[in-house]
């Protein structure tokens, strides 16, 4: 088994104070092999709120996966953004705004939807479509997990139009192996097989940190994966701590992602 820590969207410059160490403490406790975080770590891509990301990447375990989100470009610096906009993220995650992962059970790739030229709306290219085949490339019995900021289908809430290339990637995915997608932006969390691609399962994030909430609180997901399953916790702030709720076991099964018959009752629905 394999556990991962599935932050999003944590808006340092509009995040809760009050909310980070209880962060820290609650990723730290669930002990996980991986910390994701699918983008937005900052609210207008500036170095203070930067700094501020980079001490709470400090606190949390590793290893670490970190990709890019609109409010990750230089919101106040229009030269750098289209000249090397992803310059701050890189360096305050110490990494690539593509990564890729893996140990004995499961593989992670992630993109950089956050297109310089539709970076709100997002923007899938062939190249990225070739990077998340390479990392998925002889992963053998693991587990393919693909991490990206912009959703590639509406569910919970339709507030903006699919990035482009959405449909695209959704349609390569089970192709390369792909079983899970990790994913951000929206605010609001969602749990269920993608309609058009029944056997890749869609784990959209609310936002850990961020004040801007859309009827759900902030919350974390931790992910137990194993070769043909995963459980999946949502942790919601309540107070100032955040609290597991009932987990979700989900089997992968010929014709796609199942929700475990005793659960069902939480199928499908976003919280909030
Ligand atoms: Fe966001
Ligand atoms: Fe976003």
């Amino acid at each position: 088994m394999t556990r991962i820590a599935h932050l999003s969207d944590l808006h340092f410059g509009a995040h809760e104070p009050a909310l980070i160490d209880a962060l820290c403490d609650a990723v730290e406790a669930a002990e996980p092999d991986l910390v994701v975080i699918s983008g937005d770590l900052a609210q207008r891509g500036t170095c203070g709120q930067f700094s501020k990301a980079r001490a709470l990447l400090d606190c949390l375990p590793g290893p670490q996966l970190c990709v890019p989100g609109n409010h990750d470009l230089p919101h106040w610096n229009p030269v750098l953004r289209f000249t090397d906009g992803y310059r701050r993220f890189r360096r305050v995650t110490q990494g690539p705004t593509e990564p890729v992962w893996r140990n004995d059970t499961t593989a992670l790739a992630g993109i950089n939807t956050a297109h310089r030229m539709h970076w709100k709306r997002g923007e899938i290219d062939p190249g990225q479509i070739e990077h998340l085949r390479r990392g998925f490339d002889n992963a053998g019995d693991r587990l393919c997990i693909a991490v990206m900021h912009h959703p590639l289908e509406h569910a919970a809430l339709n507030v903006d139009a699919l990035m482009v290339g959405a449909g695209r990637l959704l349609a390569a995915l089970p192709g390369m192996g792909a079983r899970i997608v990790l994913s951000g932006h929206v605010h609001v969390s969602y749990i269920g097989p993608f309609t058009d691609a029944p056997e890749v399962l869609f784990v959209q994030n609310g936002t850990s940190l961020s004040t801007r909430r859309r009827g759900e609180d902030n919350l974390f997901l931790t992910l137990d994966t194993g070769p043909d399953c995963v459980t999946i916790t949502r942790h919601v702030a309540d107070g100032a701590r955040f609290v597991p709720h009932r987990p979700e076991r989900w089997s992968f099964a010929p014709g796609g992602w199942q929700l475990d018959e005793a659960r069902m009752g939480q199928s499908r629905s976003a919280t909030g």
